[in-house]
C-alpha cells in the first residue's frame, strides 16, 4: 500500500479547503463528527472508497454510512418517506443514521452499500464536519477512523495512532462530544433499531409514537453482507480458475486473457474498486458461468475473496 505523510490540519478555512481538495482528488481524510472521527472519502469514487477498506484493513466490504450536509441533500440519494422526515426533523443534524432504499440515480460507488439496495445516511452536527461537507459539496462515505477491530477514535491523536501513513490528512477538531457511534434505524420496512448509539432509542420511539422493532441476528436481511449467498449473480461463479470451461467468461486478475479484468497490474485496491461493476457487467452478458482468477489474500484481497465466496456459494 502506498504510504502517505498524514497531515494534521487545524479546522480553519485553510484546513477545510485542503481536505475538500483531497476528497475531490480521491484521497482519504479523517474528520471529526459529534460521535467519533470518521475516515472519509468521496462516496461517488470507487477507487477512493476501496482505499477506505484498505486503510482500515477491513476483511469484508461492510456497507458504509454516507455523510451529507442536510436532509435536502440526503433526499438526492435515498427514497424519502414521511417517517424519515419526522426523524430527520427531530434529530438532524445529529447522531442518528437512517437506512432507506437507495435511489437508482444516486450515482454512488456500489462499494459504499456493499451492493445492497439500501443506503445508510447521516447529517452530522459537528461544526467542522458541517463546514467540510458544505465546502466539498458532495457525499462523504465514512466508517469510524480506526483500523478494523480496534476501538473507535474520539480524538485526532487516536486517529494518528491507528492510521498515520495510511491517509492524507486528519482535521483536528478536538474531542468528539458524544463519543459513541450514531444510532442506526432501518426504515426500508418496519422501523427497526439496527444499532443503538448516540441518540437514545426511547427518544426515537417517542417521536415515532411506537416502539422500534429490534434487529434479529438470525434475520439475514438485517445483517448486511453477512449471509453466505449475499450478492448472487445469475451466472454460476467459480473461484481460483486457471482455465475457462465451455460457457464461462473469465473475470481476470493480473496479466491474463479474459472478458473483464479486475486489475491488469494486479493492484488489489483497483480490483476492489472494479469488483461489483465487473460482476454486474459480466452477469449482464449472460454467460452460463463466471470463472474468476485467483486473488491473493493479502490487503484488500481478503475482502474481495470474502465477497466472491459469497457470490459463489450454493443457493436455493
Ligand atoms: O457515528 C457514526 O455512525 C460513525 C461516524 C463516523 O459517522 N460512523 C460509523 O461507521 O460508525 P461504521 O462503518 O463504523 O459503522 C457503520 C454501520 C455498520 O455496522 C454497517 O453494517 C451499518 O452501518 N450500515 C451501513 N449501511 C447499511 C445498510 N445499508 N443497511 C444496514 N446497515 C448498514
Ligand atoms: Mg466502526
Amino acid at each position: 500500500m502506498p504510504q502517505h505523510q498524514t497531515l494534521r490540519l487545524s479546522p480553519d478555512a485553510d484546513g477545510i479547503n485542503r481536505c475538500s481538495e483531497i476528497l475531490s482528488a480521491g484521497g482519504l481524510i479523517a474528520l471529526p463528527t459529534e460521535t467519533v472521527y470518521g475516515l472519509g472519502a468521496d462516496a461517488r469514487n470507487d477507487h477512493a472508497v476501496a482505499r477506505i477498506f484498505d486503510a482500515k484493513g477491513r476483511p469484508r466490504f461492510n456497507p458504509l454510512i454516507v455523510h451529507v450536509a442536510s436532509a435536502d441533500v440526503a433526499r438526492r440519494y435515498v427514497e424519502w418517506t414521511d417517517t424519515a422526515d419526522r426523524l430527520a426533523r427531530a434529530f438532524w443534524p445529529g447522531a442518528l443514521t437512517l437506512v432507506l432504499p437507495i435511489r437508482p440515480d444516486a450515482g454512488l460507488s456500489p462499494l459504499v452499500t456493499a451492493d445492497l439496495p439500501t443506503l445508510a445516511v447521516r447529517v452530522p452536527a459537528h461544526p467542522v464536519a458541517q463546514a467540510l461537507l458544505t465546502a466539498f459539496d458532495g457525499p462523504v462515505a465514512a466508517p469510524s477512523a480506526n483500523p478494523s477491530g480496534k476501538i473507535s477514535p474520539t480524538t485526532a491523536t487516536h486517529v494518528m495512532q491507528g492510521l498515520s501513513g495510511r491517509i492524507e490528512a486528519v482535521l483536528d477538531g478536538g474531542a468528539c462530544p458524544v463519543g459513541v457511534e450514531s444510532t442506526i434505524v432501518g426504515l426500508s420496512g418496519t422501523p427497526t433499531l439496527l444499532r443503538p448509539g448516540g441518540v437514545a432509542t426511547e427518544e426515537i420511539e417517542a417521536v415515532l409514537g411506537q416502539p422500534l422493532a429490534r434487529r434479529n441476528d438470525a434475520d439475514p436481511l438485517t445483517a448486511p453482507g453477512q449471509m453466505l449467498s449475499h450478492y448472487a449473480p445469475g451466472a454460476k461463479v467459480r473461484l481460483n480458475a486457471t482455465d475457462i470451461a465451455p460457457g464461462e467468461m473469465l473475470l481476470g486478475f493480473g496479466p491474463v486473457d479474459c472478458a473483464l479484468n479486475l486489475s491488469e497490474r494486479g493492484d488489489l485496491v483497483e480490483a476492489a474498486a472494479n469488483l461489483f461493476h465487473h460482476l454486474h457487467a459480466l452477469d449482464a452478458m449472460g454467460p452460463q458461468g463466471i470463472a474468476v482468477s485467483p486473488i491473493p489474500m493479502h490487503g484488500l484481497g481478503a475482502a474481495i475473496n470474502d465477497r466472491l465466496t459469497r457470490a459463489a456459494a450454493p443457493r436455493d
